[in-house]
């Protein structure tokens, strides 16, 4: 599979399906979130499991141990590639999420700081004046890395902190811009920086599905990101 997940983030079918319509018949990595998936239901996952794209699950579960346990036992039934669980979900529901999908193709990703948050933001959380979203993602990559996760969703800054006690852990990141673009996002990167600092996969959204040629954008960021370089 590539590394350059794109972000499916629409709302209708017609806006998924007219947007894989462009790509010429390929394999891609699709991120299906929160979005996409409660506007139009699950059954999409199976049809493009069938088209032979990978599927990411990007629920962001966060609930206590039995209902994440229940939530992984249920969505084994549609065959996804990767599932997030939010880090901060704490010890127990990480070990039992981890056992639930042991012996299934899943793999686990841990959320650890959204990338729409910077250090004020986390400071604010955590009543803490000198917390850094380093330091965080650094300490809850640590409780991915003890349940056996596959890997984390981080900033590409935090990549390489990650690789240096971690290194075991895959990095997944997004918060990717081609340009100085303001968009909601506070932590981040370009592709070929991401790459440089030893990002494992990309996650792409808005920097492809807006695009003027989301096909020439989606080519242009896999190439720099699988060479390293600008093209
Ligand atoms: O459009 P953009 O490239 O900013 O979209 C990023 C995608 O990655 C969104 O689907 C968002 O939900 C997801 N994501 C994120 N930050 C995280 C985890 C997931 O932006 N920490």
């Amino acid at each position: 599979m590539n590394k350059v997940f794109i972000a499916c983030d629409f709302n209708s079918r017609e806006q998924l399906t007219a947007f894989l319509a462009k790509f010429p018949p390929q394999p891609l990595a699709l991120k299906l979130g929160m979005e996409l998936i409660y506007a139009i239901g699950f059954e999409i996952i199976s049809e493009l499991k069938q088209q032979g794209h990978t599927i990411f699950l990007d629920l962001k579960l966060n609930d206590i141990p039995i209902t994440v346990e229940k939530a992984l036992t249920a969505l084994k039934h549609y065959q996804v590639d990767f599932v997030t669980i939010h880090l901060t979900s704490g010890q127990k529901t990480l070990q039992l999420a981890h056992r639930i999908v042991q012996n299934t193709n899943i793999k686990l990703l841990g959320v650890t700081v959204l990338t729409s948050l910077d250090n004020m933001d986390v400071q604010e959380m955590f009543l803490s004046s000198t917390l850094t979203t380093n330091e965080l993602v650094k300490n809850l990559a640590k409780m991915a890395a003890n349940n056996c996760f596959y890997g984390v969703i981080c900033a590409p800054s935090e990549v390489t902190v990650i690789k240096q006690h971690f290194p075991n852990l895959k990095t997944v990141t997004p918060g990717i811009q081609l340009t100085s673009d303001q968009t909601d996002q506070k932590r981040v990167a370009t592709p070929l920086t991401a790459k440089k600092l030893g990002a494992d996969y990309l996650v792409v959204g808005r920097a492809i599905t807006m695009a003027v040629d989301p096909v020439a954008a989606y080519q242009e960021i896999l190439t720099i990101f699988t060479k390293g370089a600008e093209i």
